[in-house]
Protein backbone atom coordinates (compact mmCIF):
# COMPACT_ATOMS: atom_id res chain seq x y z
CA UNK A 1 0.00 0.00 0.00
CA UNK A 2 1.44 3.58 -0.51
CA UNK A 3 1.06 6.12 2.03
CA UNK A 4 1.08 9.64 1.22
CA UNK A 5 4.35 11.51 3.18
CA UNK A 6 2.44 14.83 3.13
CA UNK A 7 -0.52 13.68 5.09
CA UNK A 8 0.89 11.02 7.01
CA UNK A 9 3.64 13.03 8.35
CA UNK A 10 3.65 12.64 12.29
CA UNK A 11 4.59 15.69 14.03
CA UNK A 12 6.16 17.24 17.64
CA UNK A 13 4.64 20.15 19.29
CA UNK A 14 7.39 20.72 21.98
CA UNK A 15 5.44 24.02 23.51
CA UNK A 16 5.03 22.84 26.60
CA UNK A 17 8.77 21.95 27.10
CA UNK A 18 9.81 25.67 26.45
CA UNK A 19 9.76 28.56 28.87
CA UNK A 20 7.97 30.98 26.73
CA UNK A 21 5.04 28.54 27.57
CA UNK A 22 5.20 26.74 30.57
CA UNK A 23 7.00 29.36 32.83
CA UNK A 24 10.35 29.15 35.06
CA UNK A 25 10.26 25.07 34.74
CA UNK A 26 10.26 25.54 31.25
CA UNK A 27 13.27 25.48 28.67
CA UNK A 28 14.66 28.24 27.03
CA UNK A 29 15.99 28.47 24.02
CA UNK A 30 19.14 30.08 25.02
CA UNK A 31 19.62 26.46 27.11
CA UNK A 32 19.27 24.78 23.66
CA UNK A 33 22.00 26.87 21.72
CA UNK A 34 24.02 26.61 25.14
CA UNK A 35 24.24 22.20 23.70
CA UNK A 36 25.93 23.91 20.45
CA UNK A 37 28.56 21.38 20.13
CA UNK A 38 27.36 18.87 21.95
CA UNK A 39 25.03 18.60 19.98
CA UNK A 40 26.79 18.78 16.52
CA UNK A 41 28.97 16.28 18.07
CA UNK A 42 25.87 13.75 19.09
CA UNK A 43 24.85 14.03 16.07
CA UNK A 44 27.61 13.76 14.10
CA UNK A 45 27.98 10.54 15.97
CA UNK A 46 24.91 8.81 15.10
CA UNK A 47 25.12 9.48 11.39
CA UNK A 48 28.78 7.88 11.23
CA UNK A 49 27.38 5.27 13.22
CA UNK A 50 24.89 4.27 11.19
CA UNK A 51 24.65 0.39 9.36
CA UNK A 52 27.82 -0.01 11.80
CA UNK A 53 29.04 -1.47 15.11
CA UNK A 54 25.28 -1.90 17.32
CA UNK A 55 23.51 0.39 14.71
CA UNK A 56 22.52 -1.62 11.53
CA UNK A 57 19.02 -0.79 12.98
CA UNK A 58 19.66 2.29 10.72
CA UNK A 59 20.10 0.14 8.07
CA UNK A 60 16.92 -2.09 8.32
CA UNK A 61 14.46 0.19 6.38
CA UNK A 62 17.06 -0.17 3.45
CA UNK A 63 18.63 -3.37 3.09
CA UNK A 64 16.03 -5.68 3.79
CA UNK A 65 14.73 -6.44 -0.02
CA UNK A 66 14.89 -10.37 0.03
CA UNK A 67 13.70 -10.77 3.32
CA UNK A 68 10.67 -9.44 3.39
CA UNK A 69 9.69 -11.36 0.33
CA UNK A 70 10.78 -14.33 2.24
CA UNK A 71 8.83 -13.30 5.37
CA UNK A 72 5.86 -12.44 3.38
CA UNK A 73 5.93 -15.86 1.73
CA UNK A 74 6.73 -18.09 5.05
CA UNK A 75 3.75 -16.03 6.64
CA UNK A 76 1.40 -16.79 3.72
CA UNK A 77 1.55 -20.54 4.15
CA UNK A 78 1.53 -19.74 8.01
CA UNK A 79 -1.81 -17.90 7.69
CA UNK A 80 -2.62 -20.79 4.99
CA UNK A 81 -1.54 -23.52 7.41
CA UNK A 82 -1.67 -23.00 11.31
CA UNK A 83 -4.54 -21.23 13.34
CA UNK A 84 -1.91 -20.49 16.18
CA UNK A 85 1.05 -18.39 15.98
CA UNK A 86 3.19 -17.78 18.91
CA UNK A 87 5.73 -16.01 19.89
CA UNK A 88 8.77 -17.42 22.47
CA UNK A 89 10.67 -14.39 23.31
CA UNK A 90 11.26 -11.81 26.02
CA UNK A 91 12.43 -8.31 26.26
CA UNK A 92 13.35 -6.87 22.97
CA UNK A 93 12.23 -9.87 21.42
CA UNK A 94 8.89 -9.93 22.36
CA UNK A 95 7.94 -6.28 23.35
CA UNK A 96 8.10 -5.07 19.76
CA UNK A 97 5.89 -7.65 18.37
CA UNK A 98 3.28 -6.88 21.16
CA UNK A 99 3.29 -3.30 19.97
CA UNK A 100 2.90 -3.83 16.44
CA UNK A 101 0.26 -5.69 16.99
CA UNK A 102 -2.08 -4.13 19.43
CA UNK A 103 -1.21 -1.14 17.31
CA UNK A 104 -2.50 -2.13 13.79
CA UNK A 105 -4.63 -5.64 14.52
CA UNK A 106 -8.01 -5.46 15.62
CA UNK A 107 -8.46 -4.69 19.32
CA UNK A 108 -10.09 -7.82 19.99
CA UNK A 109 -8.30 -9.77 17.25
CA UNK A 110 -8.23 -13.53 18.41
CA UNK A 111 -11.80 -13.39 19.54
CA UNK A 112 -12.76 -12.32 16.13
CA UNK A 113 -14.48 -15.07 13.94
CA UNK A 114 -11.61 -16.85 11.68
CA UNK A 115 -13.05 -15.49 8.58
CA UNK A 116 -12.70 -11.91 9.63
CA UNK A 117 -9.20 -12.61 11.06
CA UNK A 118 -6.06 -11.84 8.59
CA UNK A 119 -4.03 -14.95 9.94
CA UNK A 120 -3.91 -17.56 12.65
CA UNK A 121 -4.97 -16.48 16.48
CA UNK A 122 -1.92 -14.49 17.98
CA UNK A 123 0.04 -15.05 21.48
CA UNK A 124 3.35 -13.68 22.53
CA UNK A 125 4.74 -15.34 25.76
CA UNK A 126 7.26 -12.98 27.14
CA UNK A 127 7.18 -14.47 30.56
CA UNK A 128 8.11 -18.05 32.68
CA UNK A 129 5.27 -17.96 34.44
CA UNK A 130 4.32 -21.92 34.72
CA UNK A 131 0.79 -20.63 34.55
CA UNK A 132 0.47 -19.17 31.92
CA UNK A 133 2.69 -21.70 29.79
CA UNK A 134 -0.30 -23.95 31.17
CA UNK A 135 -3.03 -21.34 30.56
CA UNK A 136 -1.50 -21.27 26.34
CA UNK A 137 -1.52 -24.91 26.35
CA UNK A 138 -5.23 -25.01 27.44
CA UNK A 139 -6.20 -22.36 24.60
CA UNK A 140 -4.00 -23.50 21.51
CA UNK A 141 -3.84 -26.82 19.86
CA UNK A 142 0.14 -27.63 19.26
CA UNK A 143 -0.81 -29.52 16.35
CA UNK A 144 -2.03 -26.49 14.52
CA UNK A 145 0.35 -23.98 15.88
CA UNK A 146 3.37 -22.62 14.45
CA UNK A 147 5.95 -21.33 17.40
CA UNK A 148 8.24 -18.65 16.50
CA UNK A 149 11.42 -18.89 18.85
CA UNK A 150 13.28 -15.44 19.38
CA UNK A 151 16.72 -14.89 20.89
CA UNK A 152 19.15 -12.66 19.59
CA UNK A 153 21.67 -14.89 22.08
CA UNK A 154 20.53 -17.81 21.27
CA UNK A 155 20.85 -18.40 24.91
CA UNK A 156 18.09 -16.42 26.92
CA UNK A 157 16.74 -19.07 29.90
CA UNK A 158 13.52 -17.70 29.74
CA UNK A 159 13.17 -18.18 26.02
CA UNK A 160 15.24 -21.47 25.75
CA UNK A 161 12.86 -23.04 28.69
CA UNK A 162 9.89 -21.92 26.67
CA UNK A 163 11.30 -23.51 23.58
CA UNK A 164 12.54 -26.99 25.48
CA UNK A 165 8.69 -27.51 26.93
CA UNK A 166 7.05 -27.15 23.40
CA UNK A 167 9.55 -28.82 21.37
CA UNK A 168 8.86 -31.52 24.05
CA UNK A 169 5.08 -31.40 23.39
CA UNK A 170 5.66 -31.28 19.92
CA UNK A 171 7.83 -34.23 19.50
CA UNK A 172 5.69 -36.13 21.73
CA UNK A 173 2.34 -34.89 19.27
CA UNK A 174 3.58 -35.38 16.21
CA UNK A 175 7.35 -37.01 16.01
CA UNK A 176 9.30 -35.87 13.34
CA UNK A 177 6.92 -33.33 11.90
CA UNK A 178 7.41 -31.57 15.20
CA UNK A 179 10.16 -29.55 13.01
CA UNK A 180 7.67 -27.88 11.46
CA UNK A 181 5.93 -26.41 13.74
CA UNK A 182 8.89 -24.23 14.71
CA UNK A 183 10.56 -20.90 12.69
CA UNK A 184 14.02 -19.51 14.80
CA UNK A 185 14.50 -16.24 14.78
CA UNK A 186 18.28 -15.69 15.87
CA UNK A 187 22.17 -14.44 15.44
CA UNK A 188 23.61 -16.38 12.50
CA UNK A 189 27.04 -16.58 13.97
CA UNK A 190 26.62 -16.77 17.69
CA UNK A 191 24.37 -18.59 20.24
CA UNK A 192 23.19 -22.04 20.89
CA UNK A 193 19.34 -21.84 18.89
CA UNK A 194 20.78 -21.61 15.80
CA UNK A 195 22.79 -24.70 15.92
CA UNK A 196 19.84 -26.59 17.42
CA UNK A 197 17.90 -24.64 14.04
CA UNK A 198 20.71 -26.55 12.08
CA UNK A 199 20.56 -29.75 13.75
CA UNK A 200 16.76 -29.93 13.76
CA UNK A 201 16.10 -28.48 10.40
CA UNK A 202 13.91 -25.33 11.35
CA UNK A 203 12.83 -22.27 8.92
CA UNK A 204 15.21 -19.85 10.65
CA UNK A 205 15.25 -16.10 9.50
CA UNK A 206 18.80 -14.11 11.08
CA UNK A 207 18.81 -10.86 13.20
CA UNK A 208 21.77 -8.74 11.95
CA UNK A 209 24.50 -8.70 14.79
CA UNK A 210 24.70 -4.66 14.70
CA UNK A 211 20.55 -5.18 15.77
CA UNK A 212 20.32 -5.40 19.45
CA UNK A 213 17.27 -6.61 21.12
CA UNK A 214 14.84 -3.64 21.96
CA UNK A 215 16.02 -1.93 18.22
CA UNK A 216 14.93 -5.07 16.78
CA UNK A 217 11.05 -4.43 15.83
CA UNK A 218 12.12 -3.71 12.02
CA UNK A 219 14.45 -6.93 11.45
CA UNK A 220 12.88 -10.25 11.09
CA UNK A 221 12.21 -10.44 14.95
CA UNK A 222 9.18 -8.35 14.46
CA UNK A 223 8.54 -8.53 10.47
CA UNK A 224 7.63 -12.24 10.63
CA UNK A 225 5.10 -12.10 13.53
CA UNK A 226 3.20 -8.44 11.77
CA UNK A 227 2.74 -10.23 8.78
CA UNK A 228 1.59 -12.89 9.68
CA UNK A 229 -1.31 -11.56 11.42
CA UNK A 230 -1.35 -9.38 8.03
CA UNK A 231 0.27 -6.14 8.96
CA UNK A 232 1.99 -4.29 5.53
CA UNK A 233 5.41 -5.18 6.62
CA UNK A 234 6.35 -2.93 3.94
CA UNK A 235 4.19 0.30 5.16
CA UNK A 236 6.23 -0.50 8.40
CA UNK A 237 9.83 -0.25 6.91
CA UNK A 238 8.51 2.50 4.32
CA UNK A 239 7.05 4.79 7.45
CA UNK A 240 10.57 4.19 8.97
CA UNK A 241 12.76 5.03 6.30
CA UNK A 242 10.53 8.36 6.00
CA UNK A 243 11.31 9.19 9.63
CA UNK A 244 15.69 8.50 8.93
CA UNK A 245 14.64 11.13 5.93
CA UNK A 246 13.26 13.55 8.40
CA UNK A 247 16.01 13.08 10.91
CA UNK A 248 18.57 13.06 8.53
CA UNK A 249 18.92 17.38 9.64
CA UNK A 250 22.05 18.73 11.51
CA UNK A 251 19.46 21.50 12.02
CA UNK A 252 17.83 20.57 15.33
CA UNK A 253 14.61 22.80 14.46
CA UNK A 254 14.28 20.13 11.68
CA UNK A 255 15.01 17.35 13.00
CA UNK A 256 12.38 15.97 15.65
CA UNK A 257 14.25 13.20 17.25
CA UNK A 258 17.57 15.15 17.99
CA UNK A 259 14.75 18.01 19.06
CA UNK A 260 13.59 16.03 21.77
CA UNK A 261 16.48 14.14 22.74
CA UNK A 262 17.71 17.76 23.67
CA UNK A 263 14.82 18.61 25.75
CA UNK A 264 15.36 15.41 27.49
CA UNK A 265 18.81 15.91 28.08
CA UNK A 266 18.35 19.38 29.45
CA UNK A 267 15.70 18.12 31.95
CA UNK A 268 17.72 15.04 33.05
CA UNK A 269 20.33 17.37 33.98
CA UNK A 270 18.00 19.65 35.93
CA UNK A 271 16.92 16.39 37.98
CA UNK A 272 14.08 15.16 35.83
CA UNK A 273 14.47 11.57 36.35
CA UNK A 274 11.28 10.10 35.40
CA UNK A 275 10.05 9.56 31.43
CA UNK A 276 6.05 9.44 31.18
CA UNK A 277 4.89 8.04 27.95
CA UNK A 278 0.90 8.70 27.41
CA UNK A 279 -0.66 7.99 24.36
CA UNK A 280 -4.09 8.59 23.50
CA UNK A 281 -5.09 5.77 21.84
CA UNK A 282 -5.60 1.90 22.64
CA UNK A 283 -3.85 1.00 19.85
CA UNK A 284 -0.59 2.53 21.22
CA UNK A 285 -0.74 1.49 24.77
CA UNK A 286 1.89 -0.91 23.97
CA UNK A 287 4.32 1.12 22.81
CA UNK A 288 4.51 2.75 26.23
CA UNK A 289 5.56 -1.20 26.88
CA UNK A 290 8.42 -1.31 23.99
CA UNK A 291 9.42 2.56 24.77
CA UNK A 292 10.40 1.42 28.41
CA UNK A 293 11.93 -0.63 27.66
CA UNK A 294 14.38 1.13 24.47
CA UNK A 295 15.10 4.16 26.90
CA UNK A 296 15.87 2.40 29.80
CA UNK A 297 17.88 -0.12 28.71
CA UNK A 298 19.83 1.89 26.65
CA UNK A 299 20.18 5.32 29.20
CA UNK A 300 20.38 3.61 32.26
CA UNK A 301 24.25 3.41 32.65
CA UNK A 302 26.79 3.48 34.99
CA UNK A 303 29.89 4.76 33.03
CA UNK A 304 30.50 7.12 30.77
CA UNK A 305 31.97 6.07 27.13
CA UNK A 306 35.23 7.10 28.69
CA UNK A 307 34.82 5.53 32.03
CA UNK A 308 33.82 7.88 34.59
CA UNK A 309 31.24 7.26 37.02
CA UNK A 310 28.11 8.65 35.79
CA UNK A 311 24.49 6.62 36.88
CA UNK A 312 22.43 8.47 34.47
CA UNK A 313 19.15 7.27 32.92
CA UNK A 314 15.44 8.43 32.99
CA UNK A 315 12.83 6.04 34.41
CA UNK A 316 10.36 5.07 31.93
CA UNK A 317 6.66 5.07 33.30
CA UNK A 318 3.94 3.84 31.25
CA UNK A 319 0.10 5.46 31.21
CA UNK A 320 -2.59 5.21 29.02
CA UNK A 321 -5.09 7.71 28.16
CA UNK A 322 -7.65 8.65 29.56
CA UNK A 323 -7.99 5.72 31.49
CA UNK A 324 -4.92 7.08 34.09
CA UNK A 325 -6.12 10.29 33.87
CA UNK A 326 -8.59 8.40 36.66
CA UNK A 327 -5.26 7.03 38.50
CA UNK A 328 -1.99 8.67 38.01
CA UNK A 329 -2.66 12.47 36.49
CA UNK A 330 -3.55 13.80 40.06
CA UNK A 331 0.45 12.85 40.85
CA UNK A 332 1.62 14.38 37.64
CA UNK A 333 -0.31 17.58 38.27
CA UNK A 334 0.35 18.06 41.51
CA UNK A 335 3.53 15.98 42.72
CA UNK A 336 7.14 16.62 42.43
CA UNK A 337 8.60 18.54 39.42
CA UNK A 338 10.45 15.57 38.28
CA UNK A 339 8.55 14.11 35.13
CA UNK A 340 8.53 14.87 31.23
CA UNK A 341 5.74 13.46 29.97
CA UNK A 342 5.33 12.66 26.61
CA UNK A 343 1.84 12.49 25.05
CA UNK A 344 1.33 10.75 22.24
CA UNK A 345 -2.22 11.27 20.30
CA UNK A 346 -3.94 10.94 16.93
CA UNK A 347 -5.73 13.53 14.31
CA UNK A 348 -8.17 10.62 13.50
CA UNK A 349 -9.39 7.55 15.47
CA UNK A 350 -10.22 4.70 12.85
CA UNK A 351 -13.69 4.04 14.20
CA UNK A 352 -15.83 6.54 15.30
CA UNK A 353 -18.44 6.37 17.92
CA UNK A 354 -21.62 9.07 18.47
CA UNK A 355 -23.04 9.23 21.63
CA UNK A 356 -26.40 9.39 21.49
CA UNK A 357 -29.73 11.13 23.12
CA UNK A 358 -31.07 9.98 26.16
CA UNK A 359 -30.72 11.84 29.03
CA UNK A 360 -32.38 15.15 28.45
CA UNK A 361 -33.76 15.50 31.69
CA UNK A 362 -29.86 15.05 33.09
CA UNK A 363 -28.14 18.32 31.70
CA UNK A 364 -24.56 17.12 33.62
CA UNK A 365 -25.23 13.88 31.51
CA UNK A 366 -26.84 15.54 28.43
CA UNK A 367 -23.61 18.11 27.40
CA UNK A 368 -22.07 14.54 25.99
CA UNK A 369 -25.16 13.50 23.73
CA UNK A 370 -24.75 14.94 20.09
CA UNK A 371 -20.69 14.18 20.36
CA UNK A 372 -18.89 11.70 19.88
CA UNK A 373 -15.76 9.08 21.75
CA UNK A 374 -13.77 10.87 19.09
CA UNK A 375 -14.46 14.03 20.14
CA UNK A 376 -14.29 13.02 24.37
CA UNK A 377 -11.01 11.62 24.05
CA UNK A 378 -9.63 14.38 22.01
CA UNK A 379 -10.92 16.94 24.32
CA UNK A 380 -9.79 14.64 27.02
CA UNK A 381 -6.13 14.61 25.60
CA UNK A 382 -6.07 18.34 25.11
CA UNK A 383 -7.81 19.65 28.65
CA UNK A 384 -4.96 16.87 30.40
CA UNK A 385 -1.98 18.29 28.64
CA UNK A 386 -3.73 22.09 29.55
CA UNK A 387 -3.96 20.83 33.34
CA UNK A 388 -0.31 19.59 33.70
CA UNK A 389 1.03 22.47 31.87
CA UNK A 390 -0.72 24.78 34.03
CA UNK A 391 1.15 22.99 36.65
CA UNK A 392 4.21 23.77 35.04
CA UNK A 393 4.81 20.19 34.68
CA UNK A 394 7.64 19.87 31.23
CA UNK A 395 5.23 17.58 28.34
CA UNK A 396 5.55 17.43 24.78
CA UNK A 397 2.71 15.54 22.32
CA UNK A 398 3.76 13.57 19.25
CA UNK A 399 0.52 13.26 16.99
CA UNK A 400 -0.16 10.79 14.42
CA UNK A 401 -2.34 11.60 12.15
CA UNK A 402 -4.22 8.25 12.18
CA UNK A 403 -2.49 4.77 13.30
CA UNK A 404 -1.52 3.10 10.45
CA UNK A 405 1.52 0.76 9.43
CA UNK A 406 3.63 3.93 7.72
CA UNK A 407 2.57 6.27 10.98
CA UNK A 408 3.54 3.15 13.19
CA UNK A 409 6.90 3.06 11.20
CA UNK A 410 7.41 6.44 11.70
CA UNK A 411 6.89 6.45 15.18
CA UNK A 412 9.48 3.59 16.06
CA UNK A 413 12.31 5.14 14.29
CA UNK A 414 11.81 8.40 15.99
CA UNK A 415 12.06 7.03 19.37
CA UNK A 416 15.02 4.70 18.35
CA UNK A 417 16.83 7.88 16.78
CA UNK A 418 15.58 9.65 19.85
CA UNK A 419 17.65 7.31 22.35
CA UNK A 420 20.71 7.17 20.08
CA UNK A 421 21.04 10.99 20.10
CA UNK A 422 19.72 11.33 23.69
CA UNK A 423 22.94 8.44 24.60
CA UNK A 424 25.30 10.51 22.13
CA UNK A 425 24.44 13.20 24.28
CA UNK A 426 25.19 11.61 27.72
CA UNK A 427 28.47 9.85 26.48
CA UNK A 428 27.12 6.62 27.16
CA UNK A 429 27.07 3.22 25.58
CA UNK A 430 23.56 3.18 24.14
CA UNK A 431 23.60 0.08 23.24
CA UNK A 432 24.80 -2.83 25.80
CA UNK A 433 23.24 -4.06 28.76
CA UNK A 434 25.42 -5.14 31.56
CA UNK A 435 22.79 -4.35 34.15
CA UNK A 436 20.64 -7.00 32.36
CA UNK A 437 23.33 -9.36 31.90
CA UNK A 438 24.45 -9.30 35.28
CA UNK A 439 21.13 -10.84 36.20
CA UNK A 440 21.04 -13.50 32.97
CA UNK A 441 24.56 -14.69 34.44
CA UNK A 442 23.08 -14.90 38.30
CA UNK A 443 20.77 -16.97 36.82
CA UNK A 444 22.81 -19.41 34.71
CA UNK A 445 24.64 -19.99 37.97
CA UNK A 446 22.16 -20.58 39.94
CA UNK A 447 20.51 -23.03 37.94
CA UNK A 448 23.26 -24.73 37.37
CA UNK A 449 25.06 -24.05 33.89
CA UNK A 450 28.36 -25.22 33.32
CA UNK A 451 30.90 -22.22 33.32
CA UNK A 452 29.14 -20.10 36.04
CA UNK A 453 31.19 -21.76 39.15
CA UNK A 454 32.76 -18.17 39.57
CA UNK A 455 29.78 -16.29 40.10
CA UNK A 456 28.00 -18.87 41.84
CA UNK A 457 30.52 -18.70 44.32
CA UNK A 458 30.12 -14.89 44.21
CA UNK A 459 26.40 -15.30 45.16
CA UNK A 460 27.31 -17.74 48.20
CA UNK A 461 29.34 -15.17 48.98
CA UNK A 462 26.61 -12.15 49.09
CA UNK A 463 25.44 -10.88 51.89
CA UNK A 464 22.66 -13.14 53.14
CA UNK A 465 19.07 -12.27 54.08
CA UNK A 466 18.87 -11.60 57.86
CA UNK A 467 15.80 -13.16 59.47
CA UNK A 468 15.52 -10.05 61.64
CA UNK A 469 14.12 -8.25 58.45
CA UNK A 470 11.10 -10.62 57.35
CA UNK A 471 8.23 -10.06 59.13
O1 LIG B 1 17.66 -5.21 24.49
C1 LIG B 1 18.17 -6.29 24.72
O2 LIG B 1 19.16 -6.67 24.08
C2 LIG B 1 17.61 -7.25 25.74
O3 LIG B 1 16.59 -6.74 26.48
C3 LIG B 1 17.11 -8.50 25.02
O4 LIG B 1 16.15 -8.15 24.09
C4 LIG B 1 16.53 -9.53 25.97
O5 LIG B 1 17.38 -9.77 27.05
C5 LIG B 1 16.32 -10.85 25.23
O6 LIG B 1 17.53 -11.28 24.68
P1 LIG B 1 17.61 -12.35 23.53
O7 LIG B 1 16.94 -11.82 22.32
O8 LIG B 1 19.06 -12.59 23.33
O9 LIG B 1 16.90 -13.57 24.04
Amino acid sequence: MRYSKKTMKIRLDYNNMMSSVLGKEGITEEEIAALGGELTKAFDSVEQGKGKGMMGWAELPYNQDEIVEDILETAKNIRKNFEYFVVLGIGGSALGPIAAFQAICHMHYNDLPKRLRKGPKFYVEDNVDPERMVALLDVIDVKKTMFNVVTKSGSTSETMTQYLIINNILKEKLGDKAKDHIIATTSKNTGNLIKIAVKEDYKTFYIPDGVGGRFSELCPVGLLPAAVVGIDIKGMLAGAKFMMEECSSDNIKKNSALMTAALQHISMKKGKNIGVMMPYADGLKFIADWYAQLWAESLGKNKTLNGKDCNVGQTPVKALGVTDQHSQVQLYAEGPFDKVITFIGVDEYRSTVAIPAGCEEYPNVNFLCGHTMNELIQAERKATEYAVTKAGKLNYTVMLPILNEFTLGQLLMYFMLQTAYAGALLNIDTFNQPGVEEGKNATYALLGRPGYDEKRTELANAPQKQNKYII
